[in-house]
């Protein structure tokens, strides 16, 4: 075999270098990668926590993962916080090093340590490896002090470097934040007299890969084969992206008062490895046509695609929460410097892609879920007097809403399977008094709407009197009923929904009422803003004879308040968020369901745990992930159950309590405990454990561990087991 698979150990891997050579070794060579602040899961590589500073824990993976090469990347980085922080530094640069070191060095594993080019003063430039140590900054002499603990283990292989390319975290390289702000329209200072030899990370993996096949040891300079200032730089990103080179300032490092010192020509000549390995380096010019292509092929989007969790600390679990990357944080941070931030084309685009998404005509995206019910409500004439049966097992703005309206909340029992109102309990409650239905699709699994749709057309015709359908799809963005969107309102006038964090897509607070019919579009999209239009065809009142004619030709400034309305407006600036949200709503849909069947199959078979069940009829997204514990027979109260997992790290949630036994309907419905038998059975047992996109496989598997244990540890474990 000429290319033997080895084990390689990268330390760093949440960094930007030891990410990428994660990715670009990965089908090469088994990787274990280890982070130690930034908990991070990359697709196709395992990684764990380790601190370097701890011996023995360093050693012990050491010891099970046998690496044959281990590539030390794990550093800081930040030559002003290393200098404002020497003593971190020292411990993270040197003493990890020395630790790194001391646990391999009696055995027979390469070790390459990724130093850096700030070891060098940056006053001759086109430093060659021979030339004097002089680093200007702290963080320069952490890095040489490293190399000289690294000298101490046989064959090692040491690399001065410099580096940009594309980043799993916040954290930009030099390339990315050229990029980022000149793509936003920002202007940018750079360096006229600071030069470098600035390497791509992809490029650098392959000389490392090279150097690895052709065993090499020794210190090397590894960066471009020429060099350039930051400013041209900056000029070589611009003009292969297109972006405007007026943007970019020169400015002078003397000009900049920065903590730490920094070279001015910090060049390096690379000869000596380009000799070595017979390896052409490639030019600056090279390296960012390579970034640019790399770009061009979706690269920095795959990579983030692929770290299922990035800063996910480990310490906290919710129940749920959003997933906002670096193109959400552009997509906001360009409205914010555009001239619409509310009001404006993002809210229509993200209506749009609403209405394309869920196959309806019309969406009026609003600044909550709540909104979009009360407002659903008043276009259906819901007043004083009218009844609105909804679900107990849901949020209280579902009953909430038909309150607002002056109307009397009615409460239908849930099926004890989907936890959904059922059609039967909605044909028991529906009278002449009923003004609209709204079933909730609990947790992402829709409702029957079918047989609902044809119970209420039944009893419009008996009771002559129309009877709104409204469901609550808040929790059911992106599920299917009898294979359509739920949303396409096939069998309802209206459906609502929220873009709170917990929910599939955020806009941070949000909601959008869905409909096909186009009277009810256009007095939502009235009711949303003080029931006011401007809309010429639409005014009623008369300012003189001939007022339509006026209004349209000489009072330009005219519109009309004709309906009583609210401010229920949602910004362009939530929209921007939610347009970009949107690009992953499916990807966000296949990680929940890859949590659900892992937890489907951890907790299939175990008595006295009751999984979800999913009707033939839907495709759930599922919003929340609930289990029915019996906590009577396990013999824990749920609280405890609850503070248990809790110190573990885990939050858990209840939905919910049943929306009649709260004391505003007991008081003002004269409702009670004992109305819905099945929702008071389900409330006694039930408890959303965590189910979110981003949550890694290692906090899934935790999860399921700690429940298990907490399930059978107590007192009358052995009623509780494994059925197998
Ligand atoms: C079923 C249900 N309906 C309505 C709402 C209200 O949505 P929002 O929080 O966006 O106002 C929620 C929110 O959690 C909900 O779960």
């Amino acid at each position: 075999m000429i290319n033997p698979r080895k084990r390689l150990l990268i330390t760093g891997v949440s960094g930007l270098l030891g990410n990428n050579l994660a990715r670009y070794f990965k089908d090469k060579h088994e990787i274990l990668g280890l982070y130690n602040f930034h908990p991070v899961v990359i697709r196709g590589i395992t990684s764990e926590k380790c601190s370097i500073l701890g011996l023995d824990s360093l050693k012990k993976i050491i010891h099970e993962f046998e690496p044959s090469i281990i590539i030390h990347c794990a550093s800081l980085a930040n030559v002003d916080e290393c200098e404002l922080n020497k003593d971190l530094t020292k411990k993270v640069n040197v003493l990890a090093t020395k630790n790194l070191v001391n646990s391999i060095v009696d055995r027979d594993i390469k070790l390459i340590y990724i130093s850096t080019d700030s070891v060098y003063d940056g006053i001759k430039g086109a430093f060659s490896e021979n030339d004097n140590i002089n680093p200007l900054n702290y963080y320069g002499l952490s890095k040489y002090e490293g190399e000289l603990e690294v000298a101490k283990k046989e064959n090692s292989l040491v690399f001065r470097t410099n580096i940009f390319g594309w980043n799993i975290q916040d954290k930009r390289s030099i390339g990315e934040w050229i990029l980022g702000e000149l793509g936003a329209g920002r202007r940018i200072n750079c360096f006229r007299d600071a030069y470098f030899s600035s390497i791509y990370t992809f490029e650098f993996a392959r000389v490392i890969d090279i150097a690895i096949q052709r065993d090499l040891s020794g210190v090397y300079n590894c960066g471009a084969s020429d060099s350039c200032s930051k400013y041209e730089f900056a000029h070589k990103i611009a003009d292969y992206f297109g972006l405007d080179k007026a943007s970019i300032k020169p400015i002078s490092i003397d000009d900049f008062n920065f903590k730490a010192k920094r070279g001015k020509k910090l060049t390096l000549n690379v000869n000596r490895l380009q000799k070595e390995l017979d390896y052409r380096l490639s030019t600056i010019e090279q390296s960012v046509e390579a970034f640019y292509k790399d770009y061009r092929c979706g690269l920095p989007e795959k990579i983030k695609q692929d770290t299922l969790a990035v800063y996910e600390k480990p310490v906290y679990i919710s129940y749920g929460r959003q997933w906002i990357d670096e193109n959400d944080i552009q997509s906001v941070t360009g409205i914010l410097r555009s001239p619409w931030i509310t009001q404006g084309p993002r809210v229509e685009k993200f209506e749009n892609a609403l209405s394309e998404y869920c196959k309806v005509k019309y969406t009026v995206a609003v600044n909550s879920g709540t909104s979009a019910l009360h407002l659903a409500c008043l276009a259906s004439g819901i007043n004083e007097g009218d009844e609105v049966i909804t679900s107990p097992i849901t949020f209280v703005a579902s009953a909430n809403c038909a309150a607002y309206c002056g109307a009397r909340p009615v409460f239908g029992d849930i099926d004890l399977k989907t936890y959904n109102i059922t059609p039967r309990e909605i044909e028991k409650k529906i009278n002449r008094q009923t003004g609209a239905v709204i079933p909730v699709h609990f947790a992402g699994q829709s409702c029957n709407m079918e047989p609902i749709y044809e119970i209420v057309k039944n009893k419009e015709k008996e009771f002559n009197r129309k009877i709104f359908i409204i469901e609550d799809a808040c929790h059911a963005l992106g599920s299917l009923y009898k294979n359509k969107p739920v949303g396409s309102c096939k069998f309802s006038d209206m459906a609502v929904t929220s873009f709170h964090p917990v929910k599939h897509i955020t806009t941070g607070e949000g909601g959008a009422v869905l409909t096909n019919d186009e009277a009810l579009y256009k007095k939502l999209k009235r009711l949303r803003s003080h029931g006011i239009t401007s809309t010429p065809e639409e005014f009623i009142g008369v300012l003189t004879p001939n007022s339509k004619l006026q209004t349209l030709n000489s009072l330009p400034w005219y519109y009309e308040q004709i309906d009583l309305g609210y401010n229920y407006r949602i910004t362009d600036i939530q929209c921007a968020l939610g347009l970009s949200q949107f690009k992953r709503l499916d990807e966000f849909r296949k990680r929940r369901r890859e949590i659900v069947n892992f937890y489907n199959m951890e907790f299939k078979g175990i008595e006295l745990i009751q999984t979800p069940f999913e009707s033939e009829d839907c495709d759930s997204n599922f919003h929340l992930y609930v289990l029915l514990l019996d906590f009577d027979r396990i013999g824990i109260e749920r609280g405890q159950f609850m503070t248990g997992l809790k110190q573990q790290g885990i939050q858990t949630q209840v939905h919910y309590i049943p929306v009649y036994t709260h004391p505003f309907y007991r008081q003002k419905f004269r409702t009670n405990w004992g109305d819905c038998p099945n929702a008071e059975n389900y409330y006694s047992k039930c408890l959303s454990i965590p189910l979110y996109p981003a949550m890694s496989d290692g906090n899934v598997e935790k999860v399921v561990n700690e429940i298990l244990n907490m399930a059978t540890s107590v007192e009358v474990s052995d009623k509780v087991k494994r059925a197998k």
